[in-house]
């Protein structure tokens, strides 16, 4: 079965900012990225999703973009980019970037143009109006529709004040928007992730969500939820209250467009969405190359057996229905959500539930996608003095609470770190130095570094540990990509009645593999349905099991074990 590349990878995110500094300021840059290739190809992984590199405001840390066409001043210069662009290309690591499509920053040249006046040539660039046309709300901070003095009218935000809303009816926005892809491809990138792509058209009707709440009282509302059925009708209101501001009609002939632009380099450069909807990927060949599997990461109940399975099964059905080629996409973390090591963790087993996710994201039929950081389990890192938080979504949570709610200062710095994206976003931990080795001893980094790195969470003291989380990573990194059916073979599941217990079939016309993972501490006594193999051959078995006694039948399986088998028909 000949695949594309992008099939076949490991992607890795990087979050620029927290992954090296290699100019000692605090703050990560190319120059230290480019340091750290060798240790990702090490690791093992095939390409990187870079989060925006872009000279920002920084108010939502290079999602507020303010030239599509440069580089942060904090994380190098263009060279740099190239510089570390070809050492990638150089050791087979392919490089995606953000593509942040619906929003500028407030401090971008189009913007301070467009909202000079009524009727410069940039007008109307962005979304504006004379009131605030309707309630809606942004999902960031409050009201959608924010007054702009100089211009005596108000303009839309689906995210943040400083993030307004590029208008996607415009045709010189899109062009525009195309020839800052270009920019990015002549220079050889390998494709995009396309930021909160649901959102750049809104209803046209502007029609105002009917949900009883404001972004304030719903976050409030939410924080008191307890019981399944209230937890349920905050689901409801959040998927209501935003209905007419994403997801709306207009999307698939940009995708169709922005899909043609990258078909006209060579390489097969790729297109992934931040949505979980596959009808971004049209027709399976005219849209978006891949769309990621959200849901697999969003479950109050855990990473259970019996929620992977449903999952599973619903997605790929779900992709079938587009075409037999679609791709599934699978990630458990990203900059925006707890770490895989608390998400997933139960206080308790985090270390072997950490174990089990990697071992999930590399036995899932899809391209997987893995986060900086969780390789060596990085954990969040709660920030509780609000002076430090640097996530602007969390400092005006905290002052909601504060000046509308009544909360006390103590408590509201308790949840709005809580809330807070700094906790999954702090420094990559490389030693176990002064500063993890991120920058150098004596720097105040721009985030905290979580103090755990003096305990054995950084990538020195791993990498010299055969039993390391990270040294699991490699093995099951490496694991992949030497059996072809966990790239390319069919997956099923394998009922055993147990809801401990994950079992599933990769099966390839070269090759057929059993997974079995326990989710559970407690040891299972496993019987298989007949599967009409010859004797199963044992190729990882995360309990150092001995081929030799190896079999299916009746087999024991210990505490949060993981084993994969090889079956002969
Ligand atoms: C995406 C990004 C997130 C950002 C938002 C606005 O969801 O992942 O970090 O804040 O878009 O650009």
């Amino acid at each position: 079965m000949s695949l594309k590349w992008w099939q076949e990878a490991v992607f890795y995110q990087i979050y620029p900012r927290s992954f090296a500094d290699g100019n000692g300021d605090g703050i990560g840059d190319f120059i230290g990225m480019t340091s750290k290739l060798d240790y990702l190809q090490d690791l093992g992984i095939d390409a990187i999703w870079l989060s925006p590199h872009f000279p920002s405001s920084n108010w939502d840390i290079g999602y507020d973009i303010k030239d599509y066409c440069g580089v942060g001043a904090e994380y190098g210069t263009v060279d740099d980019f190239k510089n570390f662009l070809t050492e990638a290309h150089n050791r087979g690591i392919r490089v995606i970037l953000d593509l942040v499509a619906n929003h500028t920053s407030d401090e971008h040249a189009w913007f301070l143009q467009s909202k000079s006046s009524r009727t410069n040539p940039k007008a109307d660039w962005y979304v504006w109006q004379d009131t605030p046309p309707n309630n809606w709300q942004s999902c960031f901070d409050g009201d959608a529709w924010t007054y702009s003095p100089e211009r005596g009218q108000y303009y839309y935000h689906y995210f943040m004040k400083q993030q307004p809303d590029l208008n996607w009816h415009n045709p010189a926005v899109v062009e525009a928007m195309w020839d800052a892809v270009r920019f990015w491809l002549d220079l050889g990138v390998d494709g995009y992730r396309l930021d909160a792509i649901g959102t750049i058209y809104e209803d046209p009707d502007l029609t105002p969500h009917n949900v009883p709440h404001t972004l304030s009282s719903l976050r409030i509302y939410e924080g008191e939820a307890k019981t399944p059925e209230e937890k349920e009708k905050v689901r409801k209101f959040w998927a209501e209250m935003f209905k007419y501001q994403h997801g709306q009609d207009g999307v698939h002939q940009r995708m169709k467009e922005l899909r043609s632009v990258l078909d006209e380099y060579e390489g097969d450069r790729m297109l992934v969405g931040e949505d979980d909807n596959p009808a971004y990927l049209g027709n399976g060949e005219d849209e978006l190359h891949l769309v990621f599997n959200f849901p697999l990461m969003q479950s109050d109940g855990g990473l259970t057996p019996e929620h992977i399975i449903k999952n599973q099964q619903t997605r790929l059905a779900a992709l079938a229905n587009i075409s037999p080629e679609a791709w599934p996409c699978n990630t458990l973390g990203n900059h925006d959500c707890a770490r895989v090591y608390n998400q997933f963790g139960d206080g308790i087993h985090d270390a072997e539930k950490a174990r089990l996710s990697i071992a999930l994201m590399m036995t899932l039929r899809g391209t997987p996608f893995l986060y900086n950081g969780e390789e060596i389990g990085m954990s969040d890192y709660i920030i509780t003095d609000p002076t430090l938080l640097t996530d602007t979504m969390a400092t005006w949570y905290y002052s909601q609470l504060v000046n509308t709610q009544g909360v006390s200062k103590e408590e509201a710095a308790k949840r709005a770190g809580i809330r807070s994206r700094d906790k999954n976003r702090t420094p990559m931990q490389w030693t176990s130095e002064p500063n993890a080795g991120f920058s150098p001893p004596g720097i105040k980094t721009w985030l905290p570094i979580n103090p755990n790195y003096k305990d054995g969470i950084n990538v020195n003291d791993q990498s010299d540990d055969p039993n390391s989380l990270l040294s699991f990573y490699k093995k099951m990194i490496r694991f992949r990509r030497n059996h072809r059916a966990l790239v390319e073979g069919d997956f099923q599941v394998i009922e055993l009645a147990n809801k401990d217990v994950l079992c599933f079939s990769r099966t390839s016309f070269a090759q057929s593999l059993i997974i079995v993972m326990n989710y559970s501490p407690i040891q299972h006594h496993l019987s298989f349905p007949p599967l009409g193999a010859k004797q199963p051959k044992l190729l990882f078995s995360s309990a150092g099991r001995n081929n030799k006694e190896f079999t299916l039948e009746g087999l024991k399986l210990g505490s949060f074990e993981i084993l994969i088998s090889e079956i002969a028909y």
